[in-house]
């Protein structure tokens, strides 16, 4: 058996090119080997991800020790240490109890109406003109539109917060996982922070009845810790922004690529559900998680210090071929269900509902409403990061409707009366 690359190598664009290869290549040698270049394990098979996810054995605190992490990022490390994916039981239940409650599939499905209208309002924009980067023009500003709905921000203020969230997005999926190059993510993160404090405070503007805000803008009254609640604030923005744009781009190139199932999804609009979750599965926009060893500990056969850093790539578990045959094959006939592109355990993503939602609406508007939509030619660029998979632009042409075509589309759609759970 040889040593297996390094997963540092998964940054490189060439790497990126062929991630899954890569990953095959890498879970073939070993699939949980020590990492030198990372100083970290490294487990790609879906057996061990899966166990180690949820294993109380293995801690999610990023930055044990506040003060060994550099000046300039320790500010950043303070916030991050009080958000509940950065923590354990029993301060991740509280943390998590602070705002899981806008988040129930109830919740989420209220919002199907605002997500319909600002998708219908992108692909209205662009559709006169046949041509369409779908990753700056929908995959991006969407989920943000979503989350800020939520929140009930101020149309003025969404920009900021954008370009707030992009540099602390970049720090935390940096190649170099403990990062100590990107002080604009401490500034961002600080301006963030105080944006919110603003925003569940003002009385001027009062929070729309049942939103977020109005549920958050009640606690900050009540909470004791006020901090903790604007940094589970500020994870919303972050988590639920990059990975669902992510999430757009790979799924519509996936679809692109393989226009007999996009035909198929046309054809059976009741397989969205499964093609949503298949999609999540065949490109994952998170690929990695990280975990660190409590205690001395066995797992999988290796013996794993404390201290020391595992990190579990769903990328890879995604497609391990004892789980799912043929893993490099699109199927949305696939018997399902237990991808971990939204991680496993008690971290389980908490936007899950709300991120299948986003994406079978886009998915949908794409599939029915822009005739001939095709990859325009321009190479793939994907971002390059081991923690996030997803490209920078994705430039795609289509055929411009008539005038009237967008209505009487609209009206088939309507009248064949596809209705499923997710539309
Ligand atoms: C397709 C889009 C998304 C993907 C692939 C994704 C993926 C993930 C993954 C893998 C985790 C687990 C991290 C770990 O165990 O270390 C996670 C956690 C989380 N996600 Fe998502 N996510 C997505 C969208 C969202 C959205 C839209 C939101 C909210 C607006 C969100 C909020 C969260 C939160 C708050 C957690 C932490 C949960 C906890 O620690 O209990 N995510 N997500």
């Amino acid at each position: 058996m040889h040593t297996p690359a390094s997963l540092l190598l998964a940054a490189r664009p060439r790497t990126q090119e062929r991630l899954y290869d890569f990953y095959e290549e890498m879970r073939t040698a070993d699939d949980f080997f020590w990492d030198r270049r990372l100083d970290a394990w490294v487990a790609t098979s879906h057996a061990v991800v899966s166990r180690a996810a949820g294993d109380p054995r293995l801690s999610s605190v990023r930055y044990p020790d506040i003060e060994a992490v550099s000046e300039e990022l320790r500010p950043l490390a303070r916030v991050l240490s009080r958000q509940m994916v950065y923590s354990d039981a029993p301060a991740h239940s509280r943390l998590r109890a602070l705002i899981s409650r806008a988040f129930t599939p109830r919740a989420v499905a209220m919002l199907r109406d605002r997500i319909s209208g600002a998708v219908d309002q992108i692909i209205a924009q662009a559709a006169p003109t046949g041509r369409m980067e779908i990753v700056t023009d929908l995959a991006r500003p969407l989920p943000l539109t979503v989350i800020c709905d939520l929140l009930d921000v101020p149309e003025g203020d969404r920009g900021a917060l954008a370009s707030w969230s992009d540099p602390i997005a970049a720090a935390i999926g940096s190649s170099r996982l403990d990062t100590d190059h990107n002080c604009s993510a401490s500034q961002s993160m600080a301006r963030m922070l105080a944006y919110l404090r603003d925003l569940l405070t003002r009385h001027d503007i009062p929070p729309a009845p049942h939103s977020l805000r109005a549920l958050l803008t009640a606690k900050a009254h009540t909470d004791q810790d006020f901090d903790e609640l604007l940094a589970n604030c500020a994870l919303l923005l972050i988590a639920g922004h990059e990975t669902t744009t992510h999430f757009i781009g790979n799924a519509a190139v996936a679809l692109l690529r393989h226009p007999h199932a996009a035909d198929q999804l046309r054809r059976q609009p009741d397989l969205m559900p499964a093609a949503v979750e298949e999609l999540l599965r065949y490109d994952s926009p998170v690929q990695l998680m990280l975990r660190r060893a409590r205690h001395d500990l066995d797992l999988a056969g290796r013996t794993i210090a404390a201290g020391q850093v595992v990190l579990l790539v769903c990328g890879a578990a995604n497609r391990d071929p004892a789980v799912f045959p043929d893993p490099h094959v699109l199927d949305f006939q696939r018997p399902g269900g237990r991808h971990v592109a939204f991680g496993y355990g008690p971290h389980f993503c908490l936007g899950a509902a709300l991120a299948r939602l986003e994406g079978a609406i886009v998915l949908k508007a794409l599939l029915t409403r822009l005739p001939g939509l095709q990859l325009d030619g321009t190479p793939l660029q994907w971002q390059r990061s081991v923690n996030f998979r997803g490209l920078t632009h994705l430039n795609v042409s289509f055929t411009p409707p008539s005038p009237d075509h967008d209505s009487v589309t609209r009206a088939c759609i309507e009248s064949a009366g596809h209705s499923h759970p997710l539309l």
